[in-house]
Parts: structure tokens; C-alpha cells; sequence
């Protein structure tokens, strides 16, 4: 059952101006129809991401994501579905319908309001006797009172069932509790306090809101930090700790850590840029998070081996999304908060000006494995050193790394540059090849972008694809396509949003992406919009629909039959007849 009534949705889009709306973060301008872009969803220099006024979408050619106001909302401003509504209804003044399944909302809301009271307990705690070991934990590792209260840190006390009273006492469900991630269950039914003698940090969403909770233990027992799990408001891969703070920052940048205390630790210090992942790797929702509020990220990570390839692996993932990535390299063994707590925050901006370009700490990687001392180790440091330096599409950084490379290995520059000249050549050549199979195999081109959404069956989908993008086009022609069903579509997917836009146009509203967005996939979205963008001008859109038409059921039949030619001759003289008449009446 849907959040909103569609007749809901649609005056929502009819009363938004999508390149209104979406020129508030976009400076755009009409070229050929349409209104051109820089893409807000990843960095570019040259415009290609358009909006559509007429069929109100918004697609980029580039990262190839699309969808009507509401997607590009839930996207640009990181709201769900139902957030994305109510933000656009108060911008174009109109009251939100609360529907059956309001209720979810209200469970949401409810698991906001304990979170907050959940947090207020904790905090309130370390003020309490019980709370001493909390407060003098924060104390000794160097935490102010204002700090304290900035982040709103507590204690949990050495209790099987303090929260929980205090929780309930306020009218807080066990259920409730078991759903905040704040109880667990125990073997025998009975409830128990997640988090026991353990110091707090709330995790809080961007909107304020308290969504989660770390945990750390007061000693060196095991695990060291537990963390809410996964619930309606939470997921550890979606947020970030301290982004609340950091993104109001006037530095710049964001420093990415690894750790609640060096995140804390370091906003204390001044550096309130800082914001810590959850104990996950940097994840692609981080990245656009971040990339959100600034262009450059400078990773803290830890100089021990696992997290050296946590920072290699974070480098990769924030530079396809267009951030510039450095990385801060602290004395082995060292923490950003140890450092701070022992050099202190000039040492520290020190290290930040820095910090080396992910070129420069990859060089240093590559470096790092070599004997420079050896011979056979030179020419492998500088062939791997040349493959990293080929890469780089500036001629100027490609020749200061040559030389930077070049002096490690005392050979000189112009030896690196050759190298890396051949290694350009190969790559070019390399390139030019699998460009040229491509070519020859058009079907990859053709594939949606996401592979969960890979076509079975590249012939029917296209034809699926122009049905969608002729009814989209004139809702009229979907008298002419009567007979057909979703399910004779190969892709499920295009079946589906078929149904969907089949139900719109005989209950006679126009087609709009925007009445897809609660059911389709960030994903979907896109894929739906990029191929409804395509230009389609066919002389008669009756013949292309019926072209279309007879590819899909044809092949449908030879999914149904395949082991019946004759069914398969039938339809297709079935479809020669229904030509022919076409044309005629044409
Ligand atoms: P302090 O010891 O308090 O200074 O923490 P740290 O940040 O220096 O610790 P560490 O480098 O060990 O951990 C970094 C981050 O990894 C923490 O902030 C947690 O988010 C996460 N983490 C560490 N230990 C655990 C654990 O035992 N379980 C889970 N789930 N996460 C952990
Ligand atoms: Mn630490």
C-alpha cells in the first residue's frame, strides 16, 4: 500500500518546478530544450546533466543518475522517500495526506524520541554515582565538560537493566527498546541493556535527530566498541559520526577517522572538520556523503597493516566520486588523538598542510616494498612507479612525479619519463583495443549501467525500452498496445514500471517518474530515466509501437514455447496481418 495517495504525488510534481527546484544547487542554462548543468552527484568540469522540462526528469550522461523532484531530493538533501515528500509539499505549501501507513513514519518518530531520551539518560548518568568510572574514563583521556556536552557523550552504568527501567518507566515499550537496537534478547526471553558499563557517543543524523550509539568499554576487555545495529533509523554504512558537526565547517575539507575518541579528540583540538566511520570500511555512501559538503577528504587512517589497506581502499572509493583525497601520515603506531594528546594541535595542522596527494602516498607505497639499494628492486620500484605515473592525465604531474620517482632511484628524470612514455603507449593501445571489441559487441553499451538490472534478453528489452519511451511520450498510443501484458516483457523491471504506467494513463493522469519513487530503487530510477531521455522521433509512432510490440511477443513466445515453431509461425503471421492492417488504416 502506497505512503501517499497518487492523486497526492501528482499535484506535488504539477506544483513543482523541476529546473526551479533543482537550479537551487545547479546553476543551469537552456540549451536545445533542455537546461544544462555541472552534475551535483559527481565532479565535473563540463556540463552533462541535464533536466527535462517536459518530461520532468533530470538525467547525467556522466554517472548516469536520474529520476523526477522527489529522487533528485531524496539524493541531493540524503532523505528517504517520505522525507523527500514532505520536504517538497512544504516548499510548495502543501499539507501532507497522512495515510494508513503513517504509521511507519510514527515508528520512526517514536524511535527518535527514546534515542533522545535513551541519549539524555546516558548523559545525565555521568553526573550520577553510577556514572563515576564513565566520567573519570572521559576525564583521563584528556575530554573537557564542553566537549562532553558538544557530542553529548554518556555513560551506561554497570547495570543488566538501567536503561530499560528508566525507558520504560517513561512509557517506552520493550519492543520499542528491542527495535531501537537499545535491548537485546537474552536466551531466556528476558530482556537486558545493550550497552552496559560502557562510555556513549550518539550518533546524530543530519538533521539532529540521535540515531544510534557507540559503545567503548572502560578497560582493555573485549569487544572494545559495540554499536547499535542496523534499525529503521540506522545503518552504519549510510552515516558518518560527527557529520552533524563537521559539515557546518568553515575548514574546507573533511578529515576522515577511523575512531569515535579521534573524531572527539580532534574537534576539541579545533580540527571540527572531523568525522569518523562507524567501524566499516569507507563504504560508496560515505564517499557521496561527504562529497556532498566538500571537495577535498583527508584520511587519517591507522599505520598498522590491515588499516594501510583500508586507506588504499578508501582512496579508491572517494575519487570515483570525484573528491580530491589526501592522506595524513602519522608517526607509526600513532592515532590522531594520541598524536594530538602528545604534539598537540599545531604539530597536527602541521601534518595536515602536509599531507601528501593519494600520488605522492602511493609513490611512497610502492616505494616502501622495494630496496632501492638492489638493483633488480630499482627497476621493479620504477616500472610499478611509471604504471602509477601513466595514469595521471596532467603532463605537469606526470613529469614532477617522474622526477620524484627519479631521484628515489637516483636514475635520472628523463629515464623515468621514457618509461612512462612507453607505459602511456601500451595503455593507449590497451585501451583502443577493448574500445574496439566493445564496438564490435554493442550490447554491453546498451546494458543498464547497474548489473542487478542486466538485460536477459538485449532484443526484447530494447523494444520494452521503446514502449516505455513512446507511451511516456503520447499516452494516447496505449490504445494500440491493448493486448499487451508486463509479464511478456523480459526485463521484470520494465514490465513493472509498464503495469504502473498503464494504470496512470487509463486512470488518465500523465505518466511522471516522480509516482515510481517510493517502489523503484535509487537504481531503477536511474535506469528508468536514463532511457527515457533517449531521443525518440520516429516519423509514426503507431508503426514504432507496433515494431516494438511484435519483438516483445515473439520473444515471449519463445520464452513460453520454446519448443513449439509452429506457435512461434502463428504469431508471427498474426503480427504480418495486424501490419498490414495498420498500415492500411495509416
Ligand atoms: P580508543 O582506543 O578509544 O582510542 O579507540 P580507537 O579509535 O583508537 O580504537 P581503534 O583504532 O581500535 O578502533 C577504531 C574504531 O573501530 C572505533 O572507533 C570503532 O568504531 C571501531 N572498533 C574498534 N574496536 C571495535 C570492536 O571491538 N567492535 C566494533 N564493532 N567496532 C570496533
Ligand atoms: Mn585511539
Amino acid at each position: 500500500m502506497p505512503l501517499f495517495p497518487d492523486s497526492f504525488i501528482q499535484e506535488l510534481t504539477e506544483r513543482t518546478d523541476l529546473v526551479e527546484l533543482v537550479s537551487g544547487y545547479v546553476p543551469l542554462t537552456l540549451k536545445s530544450g533542455s537546461y544544462w548543468g555541472c552534475c551535483p552527484f559527481h565532479s565535473e568540469k563540463t556540463a552533462s546533466f541535464h533536466v527535462l522540462p517536459d518530461r520532468q526528469i533530470y538525467h547525467c550522461f556522466g554517472c548516469k543518475k536520474g529520476g523526477g523532484a522527489i529522487n533528485f531530493i531524496m539524493e541531493i538533501e540524503n532523505l528517504g522517500f517520505q522525507d523527500a515528500v514532505r520536504f517538497l509539499a512544504q516548499r510548495a505549501g502543501l499539507t501532507v495526506p497522512e495515510t494508513g501507513d503513517a504509521t511507519m513514519q510514527q515508528s520512526r518518530q517514536r524511535l527518535l524520541e527514546l534515542n533522545r531520551d535513551a541519549a539524555r539518560f546516558f548523559h545525565e548518568t555521568l553526573r550520577a554515582p553510577e556514572g563515576a568510572a564513565g566520567a573519570e574514563y572521559f576525564r583521563r583521556r584528556g575530554l573537557t565538560a564542553a566537549t562532553i556536552r558538544h557530542f553529548g557523550l554518556g555513560v551506561a552504568p554497570d547495570a543488566w537493566d538501567s536503561l530499560l527501567k528508566a525507558m520504560t518507566a517513561k512509557g517506552y515499550t520493550k519492543q520499542e527498546l528491542l527495535d531501537a537496537g537499545l535491548a537485546v534478547r537474552s536466551k531466556n526471553g528476558g530482556l537486558y541493556d545493550r550497552f552496559r558499563n560502557r562510555v556513549i557517543f550518539p550518533i546524530i543524523d543530519l538533521r539532529g535527530g540521535v540515531i544510534a550509539f557507540g559503545g567503548r568499554v572502560l578497560d582493555s576487555s573485549l569487544p572494545k566498541y559495540i554499536n547499535t545495529p542496523d534499525t529503521l533509523l540506522f545503518n552504519k554504512k549510510r552515516n558518518l559520526f560527527a557529520l552533524n558537526f563537521a559539515r557546518k565547517s568553515k575548514q574546507g575539507r573533511l578529515i576522515l577517522t577511523e575512531g569515535y575518541m579521534d573524531t572527539v579528540s580532534l574537534h576539541q583540538a579545533g580540527f571540527d572538520c572531523a568525522v569518523a566511520m562507524l567501524g566499516t570500511g569507507c563504504t560508496e555512501y560515505h564517499a557521496q556523503l561527504m562529497a556532498r559538503y566538500t571537495k577535498e577528504v583527508v584520511i587519517s587512517g591507522d599505520t598498522d597493516g590491515p588499516g594501510l589497506a583500508a586507506v588504499q581502499r578508501a582512496i579508491g572509493v572517494l575519487e570515483k566520486t570525484g573528491l580530491s583525497v589526501r592522506v595524513l601520515r602519522l608517526p607509526e603506531g600513532k592515532d590522531p588523538d594520541e598524536f594530538i594528546r602528545s604534539n598537540g594541535p599545531a604539530a597536527f595542522q602541521r601534518l595536515l598542510d602536509r599531507a601528501e596527494n593519494h600520488i605522492e602516498y602511493r609513490l611512497l607505497q610502492i616505494r616502501g616494498r622495494h630496496d632501492l639499494t638492489l638493483d633488480e628492486d630499482r627497476v621493479a620500484f620504477l616500472q610499478e612507479a611509471a604504471e602509477l605515473i601513466a595514469s595521471l592525465p596532467s603532463p605537469v604531474e606526470r613529469e614532477i612525479y617522474s622526477a620524484r620517482a627519479a631521484e628515489a632511484a637516483s636514475v635520472s628524470p628523463a629515464a623515468v619519463e621514457n618509461e612512462v612514455a612507453r607505459t602511456r603507449k601500451r595503455m593507449a593501445k590497451a585501451e583502443q583495443q577493448r574500445r574496439q571489441r566493445r564496438d564490435l559487441n554493442p550490447a554491453s553499451v546498451l546494458q543498464p549501467k547497474d548489473r542487478s538490472l542486466r538485460y536477459d534478453n538485449l532484443r526484447s528489452a530494447r523494444a520494452e525500452e521503446g514502449v516505455l519511451r513512446l507511451l511516456a511520450m503520447d499516452p494516447h498510443l496505449l490504445e494500440e498496445a491493448a493486448g499487451l501484458r508486463g509479464d511478456q516483457f523480459s526485463s521484470p523491471l520494465l514490465g513493472r514500471i509498464y503495469e504502473r504506467m498503464a494504470a496512470d494513463i487509463r486512470a488518465g493522469r500523465p505518466f511522471l517518474p516522480d509516482l515510481l519513487a517510493e517502489e523503484l530503487s535509487s537504481e531503477e530510477m536511474d535506469h528508468l530515466t536514463t532511457l527515457l531521455q533517449q531521443p525518440e522521433q520516429p516519423e509514426n509512432r503507431s508503426q514504432a509501437l507496433e515494431d516494438c510490440i511484435e519483438i516483445i511477443t515473439t520473444e515471449a513466445c519463445k520464452r513460453a514455447a520454446p519448443e513449439d515453431p509452429d506457435l512461434l509461425l502463428r504469431m508471427q503471421q498474426r503480427y504480418r496481418e495486424k501490419k498490414s492492417y495498420g498500415g492500411e488504416r495509416k
